[in-house]
């Protein structure tokens, strides 16, 4: 795809893509796909399963920020080692996320991943460039859109997409025909002259992100586009990454501590805990590690009923957040806790209690994940 090529017109059903609840199931592509819709996820689920067509090749990739000693007012921070021994392969076409909670890495990891910044140790390889050496080529071979960007916010929505256009080497009326397209396909075209700095937050990523698309790449790396954003944004960025895939094969590299944006969007995850990739499947591949299962999730209105037995029983087993009980049983002891919680001396103690099937963030909890730090549910 020549970088100059505008998006081709949106013409509605014409390309396949799941509905922002769809779930792709581990045998898509056999037939088995209740959802039906996710023909473009098969191919990347294909392409991946054939080892072919890597996009994006990560090898040992280390980085540890020094110590800073404190000074006045300003604490003295530890050695961090961010990213610790990190393998990725990225397959073209797949929508690939990194999962994990604030701190594990994520952001360190695109950085490195985009040239930003220079690993201690180890490589980065997209499309056959060695990124590491060659910082300097990954802009012309991918789209960033940084956790933090307020580099366009002095610029109006429409200017921020048409200037990014511009530096990615789209003549005049290319760049403003790509920037009228993607300001309609994000809804944003009432907000086109308006100053990024003058917009809500979730806002201000969406004209960020309909920056990013101008001026298209084959690789868009996303760190945590959809923050802020309320639900209507959120699918709207979903669908955009969906329909270039669909349309143009775009690779998509997208950070998130969103349970819920994973499980939506996601052909694959890696799940990041401190440095490191502790698992890497799909989600539901991952989910199916804690498919015996079941969440259960106790809030109590004060403090829990430890003169219960029972409860003190099943302290030892529960994450404890505040109020909150948080445990992953067989369904059969899920069964003997929810009676045991809603009948007898407890019940008085107990506030709401939920019954669940595992989500990713069980899978994160059953791997030994930083409990403290949970991942986002909304
Ligand atoms: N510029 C920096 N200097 C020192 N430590 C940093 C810097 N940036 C991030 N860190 C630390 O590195 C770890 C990983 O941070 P980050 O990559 O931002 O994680 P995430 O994006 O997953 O939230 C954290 O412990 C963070 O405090
Ligand atoms: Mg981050």
């Amino acid at each position: 795809m020549p970088s100059g090529a505008p998006i081709p017109p949106l013409v509605s059903g014409a390309s396949p893509r799941r509905g922002p609840g769809g779930r792709v199931t581990r045998e898509r592509g056999d037939g088995g796909d209740p959802v039906g819709s996710s023909l473009v996820s098969t191919r990347a689920a294909q392409v991946h399963r054939h080892g072919g067509d890597v996009v994006c090749a990560v090898r040992g990739l280390t980085k540890t920020y020094p110590a800073v000693r404190g000074r006045r007012g300003v604490p003295a921070t530890p050695e961090v080692r961010a990213t610790d021994d990190v393998a990725l392969d990225i397959a073209r076409g797949e929508i690939f996320g990194l999962l994990g909670p604030n701190g594990a890495g994520k952001s360190t990891l695109v950085r490195q991943m985009t040239g930003l910044m220079r690993p201690d140790s180890g490589s980065v390889e997209i499309l056959g460039h060695d990124i590491v050496r060659h910082p300097e080529r990954a802009s012309r071979i991918l789209a960033y859109l940084g956790q933090e960007s307020s580099a366009l916010d002095e610029l109006t929505v429409s200017l921020a997409a048409e200037t990014t256009g511009r530096l990615r080497g789209l003549d005049a009326r290319q760049a403003r025909a790509e920037r009228d397209d993607v300001l309609d396909e994000l809804g944003l075209a009432a907000l086109a002259s308006r100053p990024l700095r003058k917009l809500s937050g979730g806002q201000r990523r969406l004209a960020c992100f309909a920056a990013a698309l101008v001026g298209e790449r084959p690789l868009l790396v996303l760190d945590e586009p959809t923050t802020g954003m309320d639900p209507v944004a959120r699918r709207a960025v979903w669908s955009a990454v969906d329909r270039r895939r669909a349309e143009h094969g775009t690779t998509v590299l997208l950070v998130t501590h969103n349970v819920i944006e994973a499980e939506t969007v996601l052909d694959r995850v890696a799940v990041l805990d401190r440095g490191r990739v502790i698992a890497c499947d799909t989600p539901n591949g991952l989910k199916e590690q804690v498919a015996g299962e079941v969440r259960v999730e106790l809030v109590w209105r004060e403090a829990a009923p430890l003169h219960v037995p029972e409860v003190a029983a099943l302290r030892d087993r529960a994450v404890e957040s505040g109020r909150r009980w948080t445990l992953r049983l067989a369904p059969e002891e899920a069964r003997t806790v929810v009676a045991t919680v809603t009948g007898g001396a407890a019940f008085a103690a107990l506030d709401d209690f939920t019954l669940a099937t595992p989500s990713l963030e069980d899978v994160y909890l059953a791997l030994g994940g930083a409990v403290r730090q949970g991942l986002v549910k909304a």
